[in-house]
């Protein structure tokens, strides 16, 4: 375990058992449904190739990127558009691709805009969910596991872009990022 992280809440095989269950869901309701799968970058891009690979479904990738927390460990409230997707979306079904679902500012703002642009339907899965600290209403429609408040790294999620190499979830310490 790396000597910065307190616990480990799901290891490597926990989480592969569970990607592998949300990829079956995802299969079941895109297949036959044009979908672009939309990687909310970065922290999502670990869960994003497991779940691609896992619902075996034909599907468009794309990427975009946000920003809403800058370096802290707090999300600031509003979002920024840093990279947009290049696939069109209207009429299509967009599955918007997340590593933590927190405060829901970044996914409700992301949700209203393929909206906008005329997607058939934007759904969100994230493989977690802080439900407890939800400001914005925006809910997941698929979820890998609800957590407690509780800041988290490894499996591509970071703390000022490091962890994100770890294969498994762990609970970083506090004094990591109260110091
Ligand atoms: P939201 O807009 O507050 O829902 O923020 C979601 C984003 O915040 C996620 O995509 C992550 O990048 C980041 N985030 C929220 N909680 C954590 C955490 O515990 N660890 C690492 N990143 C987090
Ligand atoms: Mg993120």
């Amino acid at each position: 375990m790396h000597k910065d992280v307190e616990s480990i809440l799901f290891t490597q095989e926990q989480i592969a058992a569970r990607v592998k269950e949300l990829g079956r869901a995802i299969r079941e309701e895109y297949a036959g449904k044009e979908l672009v799968m939309v990687c909310v970058l970065k922290g999502a891009c670990v869960f994003f190739a497991d779940l691609l690979r896992a619902a075996e479904v034909p599907a468009e990738i794309d990427f975009m990127a946000v920003s809403s927390y800058g370096f802290g460990a707090q999300s600031s409230g509003h979002v920024n558009i840093i990279k947009d997707i290049s696939a069109p979306v209207a009429g299509r079904h967009v599955l918007l691709v997340e590593d933590i679902i927190d405060s829901g500012n970044s996914l409700y703002a992301l949700k209203e805009l393929f909206g906008k642009r005329g997607a058939a339907s934007v759904k969100i899965c994230a493989f977690l969910d802080k439900k407890a600290r939800r400001t914005a209403k925006v809910e997941a429609d698929y979820v890998g596991y609800a957590i407690e408040d509780a800041f988290v790294v490894g499996y591509g999620l970071d703390y000022a872009e490091k962890y994100r190499e770890l294969p498994y979830i762990g609970i970083l310490k506090r004094e990591v990022y109260e110091k």
